[in-house]
């Protein structure tokens, strides 16, 4: 359960920063256009969003979107806050809250594409199933996605990728912009660079990426 995870301190921290922690999110099921945000942009969510740069840069950038992360991780996650702070998007929020209870907090098709940035890759096979590209998540993901929305993953770890690039094409999702070195492909230039992405590249690791569409 995400509430468990994290010291009190960042926990109380969390609590404070109703602005950009949405408290029982739960309460805008189907209605994070028309109550939340009050418009009727696209919702792109992140999940394990970790400190949040990533999602900052990309609010800053595309403003007509709603972009929702999702950490289970109090103490990166009051970081996310603090750095939303200083930035002030008024089209981002977070959410203290586990992947596994997404369908909880958005119904069928309401978002629009789901971010999937460095997760762990749990390289044991008997961990297969904690791994966020597993089939079990992904039949969440087909819960909550529009036909014809997205996942776009990102990582530097190449059994993953090719595990998720199978599990998605089990789950009859339709695989695109493939590539497995993102920064010397045509993706780069749009590419916005995430907290762990950042220390990848740094260590000369190549970085794979892929979309898979959802198309019902
Ligand atoms: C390796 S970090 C990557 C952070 C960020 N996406 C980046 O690229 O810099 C993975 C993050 O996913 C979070 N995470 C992993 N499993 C999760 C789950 N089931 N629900 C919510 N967050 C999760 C972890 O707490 C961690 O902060």
């Amino acid at each position: 359960m995400a509430r468990i995870r994290g010291t009190q301190k960042a926990l109380e921290l969390l609590a404070q920063m109703t602005t950009w922690i949405v408290d029982e999110p739960e309460r805008y099921r189907g209605q994070w256009r028309t109550s939340f945000f009050q418009n009727d942009h696209p919702l792109h969510i992140e999940l394990g969003t970790g400190r949040g740069g990533f999602l900052l840069a990309l609010a800053q950038r595309e403003k007509e979107t709603n972009f929702i992360g999702i950490e289970r991780f109090a103490p990166v996650l009051a970081k996310a806050a603090k750095h939303a702070e200083e930035t002030g998007a008024p089209n981002v929020a977070f959410l203290h809250e586990d992947v596994t209870r997404l369908p909880a907090f958005f119904s069928v098709g309401e978002v629009d594409r789901i971010y999937i940035n460095f997760v762990d890759p749990w390289p044991k096979k008997r961990h297969a199933k904690r791994r966020l590209t597993h089939t079990n998540y992904l039949r969440l993901y087909k819960q909550i996605l529009r036909e014809g929305g997205s996942i776009v993953l990102k990582t530097d770890n190449e059994q993953l990728f090719e595990f998720s690039l199978n599990e998605f094409a089990e789950n009859r999702f339709q695989l695109r912009g493939i590539t497995f070195d993102l920064h010397h492909s045509e993706f780069a230039a749009g590419n916005v660079i995430t907290e762990y992405e950042r220390r990848f590249i740094e260590q000369g690791k190549q970085i794979y990426r892929c979309e898979a569409i959802w198309e019902g």
